[in-house]
């Protein structure tokens, strides 16, 4: 039996309501005991002064494999959220293939099996090509894995094929996420519409465009009964149109970008037209910001998420009109969230937990986000006063587009354990890539 003993560190488990200096042992994949002072023939972990948590899930990345491994491909991207603290990410289909057949999905898990150093959950497409027209196989692919259905990257225009998603899911409890934009009002667009794309000369999209989807992707969960997660809100309308919307009872989530909390759209003008600040949402306005960071302090907010978007430097280094929407955003997500929002914030450690684990659990209805004895052991160690700077060289992911280069972070992922293998331990992966 394979042990592994955690020693000395202040476990935040706030599913099972603990935190205190405590032993986790792992026997095998499992959590086996939670306790003081416990010792066992183990490999043996110092955590003194690290915080040990329920493995973190990054409910939305972009993995790029198959067919864009230029950016990204299995093995990077799962090596970069194992640097990035996640135990769990789950992957966007809107790859080369799309992943819209049983098939697809199978052989993205086979993959993971083989390549991938952290879990890898599939999200699966809502329409056949993610063309918008045509529901995908949804339940069979349910059946081979996939865990929720997006058409992310193609917001769903047609609020019939949204009804029927969200009807058809709904006895599988599995979650419908669209990219709420009105194509419509969005058309050219580069960037947040406002002074600063006047300003500019570029096109804007209006932050009506969000909203108008998320007040239709609302009404049709509530007609439908079906359960709708809303990915990277980014606008002052739309956290209070799912605030209300909560506050009946209905069934929806929704997550937040850590860009989206910590730039506004200034920082076009400021970096001179960077491409790496160009991403789908755009950054917003002030207004927008300060009301995202307020969703979050209400609990309107489930989860923190990256969309990580990695992209080759051809796909950047062009004129703003041309250049690709999405940020690289696994390697610096918790660490520049535990300083802006614990550090220099309001929120605990364990709300930040929270955020990144036990509610990106259940939204996926995957296991996970607590560590009571008999869970799976993934489990994310954090350094909660290192103190260092984002270096995109340094990143595990093929895609080193960040607008955050240079920005200091404080509180970091120290270890990451996957079903007992430690995969990444002192900010350094330790080469293993076992997935049980
Ligand atoms: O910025 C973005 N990049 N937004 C999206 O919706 C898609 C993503 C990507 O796939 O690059």
């Amino acid at each position: 039996m394979r042990r592994l003993l955690i020693k000395g560190g202040r476990v935040l488990d706030p599913a099972e309501n603990v935190d205190a200096v405590l032993d986790v042992l792992v026997e095998d994949d499992r959590v086996s005991a939670v306790g003081v002072d416990l010792s066992a023939e183990a490999e043996v972990l110092d955590a003194s002064g690290l915080l040990v948590c329920p493995g973190f899930i990054d409910m939305h990345v972009h993995l790029r494999d198959p067919g864009e491994e230029y950016k990204e491909d299995m093995a990077s991207g799962t090596r970069a959220a194992a640097r990035g603290g996640f135990t769990a990410i789950a992957c966007m289909p809107n790859t080369q293939p799309v992943i819209d057949n049983r098939a697809l999905v199978e052989a993205l898990l086979r993959k993971t099996q083989n390549m991938g150093c952290v879990r890898v959950y599939p999200i699966c497409a809502l329409s056949k090509g993610q063309k918008g027209e045509e529901l995908a196989e949804l339940a069979d692919m349910r059946q081979a894995g996939a865990v929720a259905a997006s058409d992310d990257g193609h917001p769903v225009q047609n609020g019939q094929l949204m009804r029927l998603a969200l009807d058809y899911l709904r006895p599988f409890d599995m979650p419908v996420i669209n990219h709420a934009e009105d194509k419509s009002l969005t058309e050219g667009a580069v960037m947040h519409e406002g002074s600063v794309s006047t300003l500019l000369g570029l096109r804007g999209m209006p932050a009506e465009a969000e909203e108008l989807m998320v007040a239709r992707d609302l009404m049709l969960a509530r007609l439908t009964g079906g359960r709708l997660h809303i990915p990277h809100v980014s606008t002052k309308g739309a956290v209070e149109l799912i605030a209300a919307y909560k506050s009946q009872g209905f069934k929806v989530t929704c997550e937040v970008a850590p860009h989206h909390l910590l730039l506004t759209d200034k920082i076009v003008r400021e970096t001179w037209y960077d491409t790496n600040t160009k991403v789908n949402p755009p950054l917003r306005s002030l207004e927008h910001v300060e009301a995202l960071h307020q969703a979050i302090k209400e609990g309107v907010i489930d989860a923190i998420a990256s969309d990580h978007a990695p992209h080759h430097q051809d796909d950047k280094l062009v004129e703003y009109d041309y250049a690709a929407f999405g940020i690289s955003g696994l390697e610096t997500s918790v660490g520049l969230m535990a300083r802006r929002l614990v550090h220099e914030g309001s929120l605990s450690w364990a709300d930040l937990i929270r955020l990144y684990s036990l509610h990106p659990a259940r939204i996926l209805n995957v296991e996970g986000g607590s560590l009571a004895q008999g869970v799976r052991a993934d489990i994310t160690i954090i350094a909660p006063e290192l103190e260092g700077t984002v270096t995109a060289q340094a990143f595990a992911s093929k895609g080193r587009n960040t607008p955050f280069e240079g920005w200091k972070f404080k509180g970091a992922p120290w270890g990451t354990v996957v079903g007992g293998d430690v995969v990444m331990w002192e900010g350094r992966l330790t080469g293993g890539n076992k997935v049980t």
